[in-house]
């Protein structure tokens, strides 16, 4: 360790001041005498980098002059929670010479995640941000940060789950398609989210499993049990014994395609509950889990995984459900409609069966889509029952119902409300979770809470959610009267990142809505079609787009849908009508204030170490 110990000073440096900053290693060190000893500290103020050496001393406290920061000079610790700790170095006087030692602090990873609690505890912006930036510049993955922010809003928040954890998970999940310098801020705007949504708010006082029998109950499955009884629960509203069920479960071990059956059970013994963000909610929270590495086989994050399935069930309880609602009762009965079409579900894929089996592929998805666009809800019904009946699987007809929410976004006529934009953006965010939702369900080896049913049969329940977003995609029809037209450009020539940098300056201007589908149509032509190697710039673009503006929860919910969607359909003309969609979007919501943005640059540069405070 000798070799990070380096001569900075003589004692006779000090004899006509008290103060030196000396260089080390790469940063500007501050020597200081106070009484009869000297101190060493970093000379960058933590809080927006403004020299510590024109600060004050006065009992060993040094005060920074530009926001009055304070700042114990022997440790570095700061008594303004806002403005970090500075560092503070080893000091020694050897005869007349002056030592520090520029070792790195061994625990800065640790520093930098009790940092960003801290951020989300006192919801303070630059922190967050300085503290993102911090984990990733050195190689960290994002998920410890992810981990310790989904831990604390699951923990703090009496509501439980809301927008700012799913915005989070969106951004944890468009982390791939993100250029790699845009994922700081995406990860910033993550925390952001979350500590502002739980600053202030009740903190949630959890509910333990319920406690070992003390006799063994070889008659009864646990996990069924606690789903029957996690149903009845939420059927009248109890949340509390919903709860006890939800986390015994996970105790139990339930598998993540487990607690998805369970719970997407009771979200879809109603319709269309609460336009759909209970079925979000829990689908974002099943994907943070994954994204978090909970693994009830090893018992890998299990604690964190019944803080976070927990804390979904309250939202499950209080929904509205669509029973309740005139548009979907008048003029046309469609929760009749749709209680007839689900007693005719399992014969519907018992005749499907045989040809799955076969191993013949159901190619029905356009068709499907075009009929579900009508404006015959009878009809829509008719269709998805025959679709199983012909042998497409229950996510072929997920994906097929996602498919048409996603093409009212692409043809969502300008002439509408602006508000109607989000009437479009829930069916398609609630389509899609509800697809999501069935991958995970069919694609599981083993549901001990369906024991004797094939993949597809588990996705009984389910199927209610896929044919309610298809009478959502009804209901919404008026918004595509006119459809605005979808483009459909050919190559010519132009230079396909050429195009993209187009989309910058089009997200400046308001409601460039059709001109951004254009955009987007046109790159796909001329980059030779919506495979991932032609796509994946121009997602990283949306996300950069996203990135750029204040966050706003549905606009995020849209582009994340959108690639979750696209992700599925690569290589297919509906891809591109998905990305469309999602440009579309974003055009319409932007440009926004960007303070946010003007935070996270700060934060960037103080990180480089540039001098804010000479502007
Ligand atoms: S308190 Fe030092 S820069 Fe703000």
């Amino acid at each position: 360790m000798q070799a990070h110990w380096m001569r900075v000073a003589s004692l006779a440096d000090f004899e006509q001041t008290d103060r030196r900053v000396v260089s080390a290693g790469d940063r500007p060190v501050l020597l200081l005498r106070h009484g009869e000893r000297l101190y060493a500290v970093d000379n960058r103020c933590p809080h927006m980098g403004f020299p510590l050496e024109k600060g004050t001393v006065k009992d060993c406290i040094l005060t920074c002059h530009w926001h009055h920061a304070r700042f114990d000079l022997a440790s570095g610790g700061t008594f303004d929670q806002w403005a970090d700790d500075v560092r503070a170095y080893p000091l020694e006087v050897r005869g007349d010479e002056v030592w520090i030692n520029i070792a790195p602090p061994p625990d800065e990873r640790e520093r930098l995640l009790r940092r960003l609690q801290q951020g989300l505890e006192r919801n303070i912006r630059l922190v967050l941000a300085k503290s993102a930036i911090a984990l990733l510049d050195r190689g960290e993955e994002p998920s410890a940060a992810f981990r310790t922010a989904l831990a604390f809003g699951t923990s703090y928040r009496l509501a439980g789950w809301g927008q700012g954890l799913t915005m989070l998970t969106c951004f944890m999940n468009m982390m791939p398609h993100l250029a790699p310098e845009d994922r700081p801020r995406a990860l910033f705007q993550g925390l952001d989210a979350v500590a502002m949504e739980v600053s202030g708010a009740a903190p949630r006082f959890k509910i333990a499993a319920l406690p070992p029998a003390p006799h063994a109950e070889s008659e009864r499955q646990p996990l069924l049990t606690l789903k029957r009884w996690f149903r009845q629960f939420i059927e009248v509203r109890d949340d509390e014994g919903a709860e006890r069920c939800v986390v015994s479960a996970v105790r139990a071990g339930a598998t993540s395609a487990e607690m998805a059956d369970m719970l997407f059970a009771a979200i879809t013994d109603h319709r269309y509950i609460q336009i759909g963000h209970p079925a979000d909610f829990a689908n974002k929270a099943l994907e943070a889990l994954d994204q978090a590495g909970w693994d009830p086989a090893t018992g890998a994050e299990q604690e964190l995984a019944e803080s976070v399935l927990a804390s979904l069930v309250r939202g499950i309880a209080d929904a509205s459900r669509m029973e309740e609602s005139n548009a979907w009762r008048n003029p046309v009965d469609l929760v009749a409609i749709l209680e007839g079409a689900f007693e005719e579900l399992p014969a519907a894929l018992e005749a499907g069966a045989a040809a799955r089996e076969s191993g013949l592929r159901w190619q029905g998805r356009v068709e499907l889509a075009q009929q579900l666009l009508s404006d015959n809800p009878y009809a829509n019904v008719a269709a998805l029952l025959a679709a199983l009946r012909e042998g497409a699987t229950a996510a072929q007809v997920a994906g097929a119902t996602a498919y048409a929410a996603a093409l009212r976004i692409a043809r969502f006529h300008t002439a509408n409300e602006f508000g109607d934009w989000d009437t479009v953006l829930h069916t398609f965010t609630f389509a899609n979770a509800m697809h999501r939702a069935v991958l995970r369900v069919t694609s599981a080896e083993l549901d001990r809470m369906a024991p004797d049913a094939t993949a597809e049969e588990r996705a009984l329940p389910l199927l209610r959610g896929v044919f309610d977003a298809a009478m959502s995609v009804y209901l919404d029809r008026f918004l595509n009267t006119p459809p605005a037209r979808i483009p459909q450009p050919k190559a010519n020539g132009a230079a396909p990142e050429a195009l993209l940098a187009e989309l910058p300056a089009l997200l400046d201007r308001q409601q460039q809505v059709n001109q951004a589908g254009e955009l987007v149509a046109q790159y796909l032509a001329s980059a030779g079609g919506t495979e991932v190697e032609h796509a994946a710039p121009l997602l990283a673009a949306l996300g950069r787009g996203l990135l750029r503006e204040d966050r706003d929860f549905h606009t995020v919910q849209a582009i994340e849908a959108a690639m979750s969607q696209y992700q599925l359909l690569a290589g297919t003309p509906e891809a591109a009508h998905v990305l469309i969609g999602a440009a579309r979007y974003l055009a319409a919501h932007a440009p926004t204030v960007r303070a946010a943005g003007q935070t996270f640059q700060i934060a960037e540069r103080l990180h480089r170490g540039e001098a804010i405070y000479e502007e």
